[in-house]
């Protein structure tokens, strides 16, 4: 039931709250294997042919190659050397941008969940699909850290034994607040093109006939008219669809404040200019920039712990997740598509976040339908080994262009207006040429939203 709560604690309407407590245990279990899930932190730190890379590999790969190649001697001396994090810079950039932006807000209360350690006096704001598991793992081994010297890093703590915290903060809008004053706050921001798209593929695209038969049925009945083809379960909600349902809900929220908290804004969630925080990182920089956290902590065993196996074991978490999801969902599945359509829905997913090559799934239904959860990791392992890293970089940035290049000019315009302060704030480039501009001219099509 913690879950379930932690889920409605980042929804700000309680009709949403309870159509997630409404629906079958089994939801629990999703929110608490998808909350994140892996994140796409390829470029951060997968140069040294792991699978995933996410939340946790401590090395940037830009930078300090090096140092992983040399842990047996001086893992402890070289963790100063890594590359240093923009992120307090970043910090203090916001707070000079926000006397402007506090000035054009209504003044009211407000009330958002946030995670705190007294002893270490840090404070932390959570968003989905930004390393949040990690995170509540993070502050779970802040309790235990002194006590227990066999857990070091966040994937000692056991999923289950991290339910985030209760703890809110209530503040007035449009005002500097003084709340936590003399604690560390931090967040971790993301390139909100990206986000929406992983959002997408990771809780949509992706098999999840929880999240089908709740949010995209009905974002579908929005869109689709009577007699319009509606998959069983809600299973065909398109990229362009999902678009236009966050600029729908974007558009009522400044009547009645609701939107899920995949596609919620940092601003909106976090209120970056009133609680000054010190601290912001970004995804796109994770490995230097949670580094600066555990180095501002003085966790050394976590920094030596992680340096050394931080980036396998972050593949691992995301690869378990990946698969193992739908694999114990695997009738419910079967109940919406066909499992062969389920395992090359991963396959694709795994395509557009850059984990393997173009390689097409070889699988019959009669192969897929018998083939085991290790059977397919190993399957996925071994195609990934047919191309570079620098390839599948590549491929992933391609792919975010190709998907983007689906949706309408005007949602788009109307995206940036959405999530205009994030852009803003966080300096995000609100209008990248290769989702605007360019559009498909520098990629070739390949299909990889298609069945
Ligand atoms: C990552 O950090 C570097 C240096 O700290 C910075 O120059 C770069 O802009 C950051 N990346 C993003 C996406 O902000
Ligand atoms: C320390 O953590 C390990 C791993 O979770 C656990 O097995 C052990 O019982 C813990 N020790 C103490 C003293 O709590
Ligand atoms: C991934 O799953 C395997 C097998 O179920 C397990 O042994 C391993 O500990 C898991 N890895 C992580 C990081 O959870």
């Amino acid at each position: 039931m913690k879950m379930v709560c932690c889920c409605c604690s980042y929804k700000r309407n309680r009709g949403k709250c309870k159509l997630v407590l409404l629906t079958s245990s089994l939801c629990i279990i999703t929110w608490i294997i998808l909350y994140d899930q892996i994140d796409d932190t390829l470029n951060d730190g997968n140069k040294h042919g792991y699978l995933l890379g996410d939340a946790g590999g401590i090395l940037d790969h830009q930078g300090n190659i090096d140092i992983a190649q040399d842990h047996h001697n001086k893992a402890m001396k070289s963790y100063v050397t890594v590359k240093p994090s923009d992120g307090e810079n970043l910090a203090k950039r916001l707070n000079t941008k926000c006397s402007n932006y506090l000035s054009k807000l209504p003044k009211r209360h407000a009330n958002f969940p946030v995670t705190t350690n007294l002893e270490y006096k840090i404070m932390f704001c959570p968003m989905c699909k930004l390393a949040s598991t990690y995170w509540t793992r993070f502050f779970k081994l802040l309790e235990v850290y002194k006590k227990n010297s066999s857990i070091s890093t966040p994937y000692d703590i056991p999923l289950k034994k991290a339910p985030p915290t209760k703890q809110r903060l209530t503040i007035l809008t449009g005002d500097k607040n003084t709340n936590f004053e003399s604690h560390y706050k931090f967040l971790f921001v993301r390139d909100p093109y990206a986000r929406i798209l992983s959002a997408y593929v990771d809780k949509l695209f992706a098999p999840n006939p929880f999240f089908w038969k709740s949010l995209c049925r009905k974002m579908i009945n929005l869109f689709r008219n009577e007699g319009e083809y509606k998959a069983p379960c809600g299973s065909d909600l398109q990229f362009k669809e999902y678009i236009k349902s966050i600029n729908t809900a974007h558009t009522r929220l400044y009547n009645r404040g609701t939107v899920d908290c995949h596609d919620e804004t940092f601003t909106g969630a976090c209120h970056p200019c009133e609680v000054q925080y010190d601290f912001v990182g970004k995804m796109e920089n994770f490995s230097s920039d949670s580094t600066h956290i555990f180095k501002k902590l003085q966790l050394t065993r976590s920094i030596e712990a992680l340096q050394n196996k931080g980036k396998q074991l972050a593949d691992d978490d995301a690869l378990n997740d990946t698969v193992t999801s739908p694999f114990l969902w695997k009738n419910e599945i079967k109940t919406c598509i066909p499992w062969h359509e389920a395992l090359n829905r991963i396959w694709k997913k795994l395509q557009i976040r850059g984990v393997i090559g173009k390689q097409p799934l070889s699988l019959t239904a009669d192969e897929a339908e018998h083939i085991t959860q290790q059977e397919f990791l190993d399957l996925i392992k071994q195609t990934q080994k047919l191309t570079s890293y620098e390839e599948r970089k590549k491929q992933r940035h391609d792919a975010l262009i190709e998907i983007y290049s689906q949706v309408d000019q005007n949602d788009l315009e109307m995206l940036k207006k959405s999530f205009k302060d994030d852009f803003e704030l966080f300096e995000y480039d609100i209008s990248p040429s290769y989702i605007f501009n360019d559009r498909m001219k520098t990629v070739d099509y390949y299909g990889y939203l298609e069945l």
